[in-house]
């Protein structure tokens, strides 16, 4: 029954406890043929006993953990249902494994309802324990409900029988095609990445519930390439759609680039309803959101990526930003998009420098968090390199999917997870500014800056000699450098120390202890960093 190969191959259930995940969470597992997997049976399981026992003797901070492992357990499981525990979706932690491949769904229920049905129940849950049990589920529905809220679907349950409710998940399921989904409170929203999908942007939206014009921002070498693409597919779903086109580079990603644009979308009448579309690079994608989050004081904004960067960085995670002459990215916000849609097809057109320099961000991705990548970037860096339809579109999801549960995680770089994704950028950083961001292009300085923080690792016995040679060799097979010539060591340390991610006084340097396996290090010693950066730049 599962035919449709775009949809994910993971339903998982969330709501309250007592709308009938369970029942539901089966009866649809047995109709496509998939596994179910309930997380409260794997804590049961795991600790012997009961939940309310659980909660008991080890309190509610061991349920949680038990609960992680549980769904940690079957988060690498294809084709299955997993029912989850009420309060799982809290967790950052537990939302960064529901972002690849997976499809959320939230039973909903009245409460007077639910309650309704948890007091009849035979099994008595810890929820309508003691007096009082009604208010407190209204408590906790008001409580949890932007949680529930990061689901992709909401499926009423009030009077239905779980037949139906099975039906309308499964419709739902077979609707969805879109490769991960970032989870976060600021604005949870889907990511679709394929061949070809730049003709199904207008679909897309729509299917978001996006509608009336769509304001697409891009530059004037995208512009030329994909514009009438973007205008056409936007407009056969219904869209009245213009664009805006603006000097492609870095140079033109500032405030008085953003003011041309607010004084156009003013003089079309844009409103708050309508959606901006950043068609380019990170340049665009920074430029376009940084507007999206202001003009109106928030309008929809969808990213459609066309850099390999872009699409595997700068257009996930909410950060939007324009430049000031005094540095990078001074002015921004966090601001999520409503929709990321990636075309692998046109990085065909993208210069070949641009697109070797975004490999560094693929690279990096593997190394910090996952070896299975890691060893597909090895074994076809051919074909990957010649963007092949299905295998450089599998790479390009993964490491998509990869940023994206980081910063589910961490939306606003505020538990130090979201710090990992800096690996490589501190010298990366220092060395791009140090050549005035002319000499070399963001990835190439941080290929030479992850090779900087292995090396640092290594003679802080963190980074093993084999883990460093690996990651030199892979760097190399993309065509990336392993270290700058013509660049001032002075003006690096300098601008090292200059670094925003400077944290008292001390700079806090990701090293890599193994592959997927990072470690934050405040305590490098200056010597061994003027040692490593001395070796770097020869
Ligand atoms: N927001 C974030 O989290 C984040 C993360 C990383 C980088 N960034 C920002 O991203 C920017 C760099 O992004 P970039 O490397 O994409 O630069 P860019 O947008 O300047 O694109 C590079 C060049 O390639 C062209 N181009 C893009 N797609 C093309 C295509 N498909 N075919 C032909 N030409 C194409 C562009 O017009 C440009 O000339 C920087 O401003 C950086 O600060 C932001
Ligand atoms: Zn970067």
């Amino acid at each position: 029954m599962s035919n449709n190969t775009n949809s994910p191959s993971r339903i998982v259930l969330t709501g309250l406890s007592g709308t009938g995940k369970t029942t539901v969470g089966r009866i649809i597992a047995k109709r496509l043929g998939w596994r179910f997997y309930d997380t409260d049976i794997g804590v049961v399981k795991r600790a012997n006993k009961p939940i309310e026992a659980v909660f008991a003797d080890d309190g509610e901070a061991a349920f949680r953990a038990l609960e992680h492992n549980a769904l940690w357990r079957v988060t690498r499981e294809k084709e299955c249902v997993i029912a989850m525990g009420g309060g799982a979706i809290l967790s950052p932690q537990n939302r960064a494994y529901l972002v690849e491949d997976c499809l959320l769904v939230c039973l909903d229920a009245k409460v007077d309802a639910m309650w309704q049905r948890l007091e009849s129940s035979a099994v008595k849950r810890p929820l309508v324990a003691g007096a009082d049990s009604l208010s407190r589920i209204r408590d906790l529905q008001a409580f949890r409900h932007p949680f529930y809220n990061l689901a992709d679907v909401i499926v009423p349950t009030d009077d239905r029988s779980p037949e139906d409710i099975a039906d309308d998940v499964i419709r739902a399921w077979e609707e969805s095609s879109f490769a991960c989904a970032v989870r976060v409170p600021g604005g949870s929203h889907h990511i679709t990445a394929g061949w070809g999908v730049l003709d199904d942007l207008g679909t897309l939206l729509k299917a978001e519930g996006l509608k009336g014009a769509a304001y697409v921002i891009s530059d004037s070498s995208v512009y030329p390439l994909y514009g009438d693409r973007a205008l056409q597919a936007l407009r056969k779903a219904g869209f009245e759609a213009d664009a805006y086109v603006i000097p492609a580079g870095e140079a033109n990603k500032t405030l008085e680039t953003a003011a041309k644009v607010y004084d156009w979308l003013v003089s079309r009448r844009a409103e708050r309803r309508h959606a901006i579309v950043a068609l380019g690079g990170g340049v665009v994608t920074d430029l376009a959101g940084f507007i999206a989050a202001t003009f109106l004081r928030g309008v929809p904004l969808v990213h459609v990526p066309t850099s390999l960067l872009s699409m595997v960085d700068a257009a996930v995670g909410g950060k939007t930003a324009v430049d000031h002459r005094e540095g990078k990215n001074i002015v921004g916000a966090f601001y999520q998009p409503k929709l990321v849609v990636a075309d692998v097809s046109v990085l065909q057109s993208l210069p070949k420098r641009e697109l070797i320099s975004g490999w560094a961000e693929v690279i990096k991705h593997a190394f910090i968090t996952d070896e299975e990548l890691l060893e597909l970037l090895e074994t076809r860096s051919g074909d990957i390199s010649r963007i092949d339809p299905d295998i450089t579109t599998q790479v390009i999801r993964r490491s998509i999917a990869l940023k994206a549960a980081v910063v589910s995680e961490d939306e606003r770089e505020e538990t130090g997870r979201r710090t990992i994704l800096n690996y490589g950028h501190t010298i990366g950083h220092a060395i791009e500014a140090a050549g005035a961001f002319t000499q070399l292009l963001h990835g190439e300085a941080v290929a030479i800056g992850m090779m900087g923080a292995a090396e640092i690792g290594r003679r802080l016995d963190i980074t093993s000699p084999e883990l460093v040679e690996r990651q030199r060799s892979l760097i190399e097979s993309y065509g990336l450098p392993t270290r700058a010539t013509g660049v001032d060591k002075e003006r690096v340390m300098a601008a090292m120390a200059l670094d925003k991610k400077v944290s008292d006084r001390a700079i806090n340097w990701v090293l890599l202890e193994d592959t997927g396996k990072t470690v934050l290090n405040n305590a490098v010693p200056a010597s061994v960093v003027q040692d490593v950066v001395d070796g770097l730049l020869q």
